[in-house]
């Protein structure tokens, strides 16, 4: 992110504002992956539990946007957040099974990252409000993707592949992540 970008951001909430900013891509990213498993997953039970979990992370994306506005800046655009390193490493999974199985690596490193922060010393009352609400619907979405990966690599004869999924995603998230603490680190110092 260059100066020039956030020019017309308040002084003083560079890092503040990147990060949030970057919590509400990853947001809407995952929100993404949510609608597309609502196209695949047609069964009534799937439909369901996918309405409420788009409703979670849409509004997600909305109280990250609300603490900015708090802060009296507007969302920076990411254009190199989480979700887009994975995108490149992994790609986008066409089948059910993968699908779900990067869902469940994307909502552990959120609430993962959430977590952290909650505990880092001198964070806001404000912001752990948020970290807090956005935290607790993450425990349920996990529970949910991963029952029902599980179920369809059973139900189609391969009931290894969900888990062999996990794997493989996992060690491109390691990755990734790896490659976002180096760009905190160059915030950090900018600052
Ligand atoms: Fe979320
Ligand atoms: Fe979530």
């Amino acid at each position: 992110m260059t100066a020039e970008q956030t020019s017309t951001q308040p002084e003083g909430l560079h890092q503040e504002l990147l990060t949030y900013s970057y919590y509400r891509d990853a947001e809407l990213r995952g929100s993404n992956l949510i609608y597309r498993l609502l196209r695949v997953l047609k069964d009534g039970e799937s439909q369901v539990l996918l309405s409420e979990h788009l409703a979670d992370e849409t509004r997600h994306a909305w109280l990250w946007t609300e603490r900015i506005r708090e802060l009296g800046a507007t969302p920076v655009p990411v254009t190199d957040g989480y979700q887009v390193r994975i995108g490149k490493r992994a790609g986008l999974p066409r089948h059910p099974v993968e699908l779900l199985a990067l869902t469940v690596i994307v909502e552990q490193r959120a609430l993962k990252r959430y977590k952290e922060h909650m505990n880092r010393e001198g964070t806001d009352e404000r912001t752990l409000e948020v970290l807090r609400a956005v935290s607790r619907d993450e425990g349920w979405h996990i529970d949910w993707v991963r029952r029902k990966g599980r179920e369809l690599a059973e139900a189609e004869g391969e009931p290894s592949r969900f888990d062999a999924a996990l794997e493989r995603f996992r060690v491109i998230d390691e990755a990734v992540w790896a490659e976002l603490e180096e760009v905190e680190r160059s915030w950090a110092e900018a600052n």
